[in-house]
């Protein structure tokens, strides 16, 4: 049976948005012109030079509900969490961490010549896992070494498998068996996978340009193209080369109820969310993470 390469069903401008303390981002999920892509909750995209668009950060917040992955392509974030983690994500680097029941954590992006730049995604927990105990998984640049594929793309598998199970990432078990390759094209190479059948996948764009699915239509960065279903996510560079994100999973179907940092499946789970912060009894008493 001939594989079907998935069409590009939407192409997003990311929005602006003033988040944390104060940091300039750029949102293509979470917004009102899509509030989330089933199990994909948020996507933000962070980029500058200038430290008056980042520097106030992320102060200490908590988190309840979710997964939050952060790629880091330029500068460093310093962090500490809850679970007694510390240190820096620099550029390469990504931070995979599961709120489950809760976190709290602080997201500091360092004022350095480079400025900074980086994605943040938001992936939803099923209902049974909102209230897991938390985890956190540093993945540093060294230990996610690219790949070169047939086509000349050069990757990085970060979850999931890649090129036919050639390549596998090392975040893996998870519910919603999330997909997420970092793609970089210099000119004239092309990228070509397989992503299951009804699965969600999108892929952002955040350099240059890159043509997507079988009509090749031409997405200039910054900008999120969400796929219709198919088996397999095709995309190619022209002169300019250029650099995604692509990321797929499993839809979950679920009630979603969202309050800021906190998403959990009915308005009554958030009510007692905010209740427990109130009391201080947000953060579970029991040993935490290994
Ligand atoms: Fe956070």
């Amino acid at each position: 049976m001939s594989q079907s390469a998935r069409p590009v069903a939407d192409v997003i401008t990311p929005e602006p948005v003033v988040e944390g303390a104060g940091v300039h981002l750029r949102r293509s999920i979470g917004t009102r012109r899509l509030d989330h892509l089933d199990p994909f909750l948020l996507l933000d995209h962070f980029e500058s030079v200038s430290p008056a668009d980042y520097e106030a950060g992320f102060p200490y917040h908590p988190h309840r509900g979710i997964e939050t992955v952060t790629l880091v392509r330029k500068g460093e974030v310093r962090h500490g969490d809850s679970l007694g983690h510390r240190g820096a994500i620099g550029a390469g680097d990504i931070q995979w961490m599961t709120s489950g029941s809760g976190i709290m954590h602080e997201e500091m992006p360092q004022v350095r010549p480079e400025g900074i730049a980086g994605l943040q995604l938001w992936l939803n927990l099923p209902a049974r896992e909102k209230m897991s105990r938390p985890k956190y998984r540093d993945l540093q640049a060294d230990g996610l070494p690219p790949a070169t594929t047939d086509g000349g793309a050069e990757v990085r598998v970060i979850a999931g498998e890649a090129m036919d199970g050639r390549l596998t990432g090392p975040v893996s078990g998870l519910a919603v068996a999330p997909k997420f390759v970092d793609v970089v094209l210099a000119p004239r190479t092309t990228f070509r996978d397989v992503v299951p059948r009804g699965h969600t996948a999108f892929a952002y764009v955040d350099a240059g340009a890159v043509r997507f699915g079988p009509e090749r239509k031409v997405v200039r960065a910054p900008a999120l193209v969400v796929f219709g279903d198919g088996d397999l996510v095709e995309a190619d560079a022209g002169d300019e080369g250029g650099r995604f994100l692509l990321a797929a999973a499993r839809p979950l179907h679920e009630p979603i109820a969202r309050y800021g940092p906190f998403v959990m499946n009915t308005r009554a789970e958030i009510e007692q969310t905010l209740a427990e912060l109130r009391s201080g009894r947000f953060l579970r008493e029991e040993p935490r993470d290994e």
